[in-house]
Parts: structure tokens; sequence; C-alpha cells
């Protein structure tokens, strides 16, 4: 199939570029490099040793995009593009619902104008709040407490109304648990710029001596040792989770949860990545951060039922590949 990927030079995208490529499809990337740079293309182009074709555009802009509706035959859409940033979010909530919510109304009605039918959207564990765990997909839904948890929940509302209206549409809402590690080369990765809001590429800072300690937010939430509880995703499984979600998508809505289906909490992840790695991570309990829930995990039968699709790697693997980009990333920034 021809897939058009939009942020396809970011973190989640890149990787999905990598498994689409390998699975045998074309791939159209449209990206405004706002968060990432074409020297990640270049690393897919390189690991897969296929072509890809790529737009520096901006997935708001309705001429552009149609534009390219025009000069491809477009089989399906996976729309990564958005801010992610949740902090940011609050601060610049006009910026966020612009982005995120203009883009997915842009490019579905592209869709529609065009009869492209698949759609797979970029949602978030987020949508579910503070529900009881596992999250499963039919769970009524709760407010996030920030901008960027909404704009996941209204394009969510957007893409189901539309597809209500056109029954030739087949979508796949993907909720991503927590997306860490990097290509197993260690070729594409996560690099955040400034300080590291998420707690796998701080760790990776730590480790490498870019930062002096782990601040562990909060020690007395209702958990297994006091810490926070994640569904931690290898970035790999989750890419090779879009393109299952792509290849057996029906007429409709279909909500996934794109998880490992395991808690692990602050202080399992810092050992397993000391483990993993033989390194040191120190340390220190600080407060609560604002809005932060306890534990987040999984109920990922219905992606494995329906799907055919399960996360393969375990957190030992995301350590240990996380760091070995992180390691890379450093050599390549010396190198340049
Ligand atoms: P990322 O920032 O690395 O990638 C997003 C890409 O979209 C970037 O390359 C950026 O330049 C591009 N972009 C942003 N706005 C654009 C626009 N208007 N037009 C064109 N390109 C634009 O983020 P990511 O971690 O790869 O996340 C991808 C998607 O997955 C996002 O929608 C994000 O909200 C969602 N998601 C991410 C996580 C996570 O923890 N990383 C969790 C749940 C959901
Ligand atoms: N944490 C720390 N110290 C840090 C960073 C995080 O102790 O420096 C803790 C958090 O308190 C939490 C856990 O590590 O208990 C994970 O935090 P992350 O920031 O890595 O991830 P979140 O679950 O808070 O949020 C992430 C993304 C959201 C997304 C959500 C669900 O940032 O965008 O996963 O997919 F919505």
């Amino acid at each position: 199939m021809n897939i058009l990927v939009t942020g396809g030079a970011g973190y989640i995208g890149s990787h999905t570029c990598v498994s689409l490529l390998e699975a045998g499809h074309s791939v159209i990337v449209i990206d405004n490099l706002n968060n990432s740079n074409l020297e990640t293309l270049e690393k897919v182009k390189q690991l897969t040793n296929k072509d890809l074709t790529f737009y520096q555009m901006d997935a708001t802009n309705e001429a552009a995009i149609d534009q390219v509706f025009l000069n491809h035959k477009i089989d399906g859409v996976i729309h990564f593009a958005g801010y992610k940033a949740v902090g940011e979010s609050v601060k610049k909530p006009l910026e966020y619902y612009q982005n995120n919510l203009v883009s997915t109304m842009v490019l579905t009605s592209a869709c529609q104008r065009h009869g492209v039918n698949r759609i797979v959207f970029s949602s978030s564990a987020t949508v579910y709040g503070d529900n009881q765990v596992p999250f499963i997909e039919t769970m009524n839904l709760l407010p996030t407490t920030n901008p960027y948890g909404e704009s996941k929940t209204i394009s969510e509302r957007i893409l189901t109304d539309a597809a209500k209206a056109n029954t030739n549409f087949s979508i796949a809402l993907l909720r991503y648990f927590n997306p860490v590690g990097a290509h197993e080369s260690g070729l594409i990765g996560e690099a955040p710029n400034g300080i590291p809001n998420n707690l796998m590429p701080y760790v990776t800072q730590v480790a490498k001596g870019k930062r002096e300690k782990l601040n562990v937010f909060g020690n007395d939430y209702p958990t297994v040792d006091g810490t926070g509880v994640r569904d931690y995703i290898h970035v790999m499984d989750l890419a090779e989770g879009h393109v299952a979600a792509l290849e057996n998508l029906t007429e409709g809505v279909h909500i996934y949860n794109l998880g490992s289906g395991k808690g692990t909490s602050v202080f399992e992840l810092i050992h397993a990545f000391e483990e993993a790695n033989g390194v040191t991570i120190p340390y220190e309990i600080v407060d609560r951060r604002l809005g932060d829930i306890a534990a987040s995990y999984a109920d990922v039968s219905k992606a494995k039922l329906e799907l055919g699709w399960e996360a393969k790697r375990d957190i030992k693997a995301m350590c240990r590949d996380a760091w070995n980009f992180e390691k890379n990333y450093v050599e390549m920034t010396i190198a340049k």
C-alpha cells in the first residue's frame, strides 16, 4: 500500500516508517520538522535500504495536503503529526488545539475528498484519565487535566463522528501507553529538546552524565513500591502495531490499546536499566508531579485478538536500546 505518514520524521513516526518499508509498503512522509530533522529520514532509508518520498510541509495546510493527495495514489494515512508536551500544552493551549485538532480535521477531510478510507490515528492512554487499571477500550473516558490530553480525546471524537457520516471510513484509534527505547541499530531513537519530561530519556541522560541525578516524583503512591507505575512499550513493538492495524483494518472505528500490558514502577525501571546496562542511576525522591496518576497500564487483549499483534520486547530490551541510542547520539553529535 502507499501510506501517507504525517509526522514521519518524529520519534514514533520514523520507527514506523522502518516497519512499513520492511513490510513492503511505500511511504510518503509529510513533516514540518518542528520537532525533528531530515537526518532521521536518511537513517530510515539507510536502515531499510529503501527510498521514501518526503514533503516538508504543515499538516494544517489544506491546499498543500490536497496537492499531496493529487500527486500520489494514497491507500492509507497514519497521522502522527502534533505537539505532545503535556506541561507546554497547559501554557500554550491555543497552539496545541490549533495544531492537533486542525491537522486532524484537514487530513480527514482530504481523505474524504480523495476517497482514501484507511486512517490510523495516534491517540494516547492519557484519554483514560485516572481510571481503574488495567485500562480497557470500553471504559468511559475521564478528563485528562491538560489541553494535550483533551486534544487527543476531541480528535478521537472528530474521527468517530466522521466515520458515522462516511461508512466507508476504516479508522483505528491507537491508544499508546509509554513508548520508550529505540531501533536496535541505535541509529534512530528519541532525542528530546532541552530537559526531558519523560522518565526514560531523563534516565539515559543521567547515565551519560549529562544530568546529575534523577528526580523521582513521589514515593507515596498506592503502588508496589510507592512510585508511579506505567506500561512501557518498546517503540519498535509500537511501530509494528501500526503496520498490524493498517493491514487488518475493517470499516468503522476500532480502538486499540498499544501497550505491553505490564505495569513497571519508577524504581523497577531504574533497576532494570542499571542491570541491563551495567550503570548506576543516582536518584532523589522529590514531591509528586502535578497531574500525575498512580498507575496506568493496558488490557491488551483486543489488539492481540483482532490484529494478531502483541508487544514482544521486554523492559530489559527497552533499557538496552534506549541507552544504545543515547551513546550513538553522543558520538554523532561530536562527529558533526
Ligand atoms: P515527535 O514530536 O517526535 O513527532 C511528531 C512529528 O510531527 C515531529 O516530527 C514534528 O516535527 C511533526 N509535526 C508536528 N506538528 C506538525 C504539523 N502541523 N505538520 C507537520 N508536521 C508536524 O512525537 P512522537 O513521540 O513521535 O509522537 C507522535 C504522535 O504520537 C503524536 O501525535 C503524539 O501526541 C502521540 N503520542 C506520543 C506519545 C509519546 O509518549 N511519545 C504517547 C502517546 C501518544
Ligand atoms: N517520572 C519521574 N521522574 C522524571 C520523569 C518521570 O519520577 O523525571 C515518573 C512519573 O512521575 C511517572 C513515570 O515516571 O510516574 C512516567 O512518567 P513519564 O513522564 O515518562 O510518562 P507519563 O505517563 O507521565 O506520560 C507519558 C507521555 C504522555 C502520554 C502518556 C500516556 O508524556 O504524553 O505517557 O501515553 F499521554
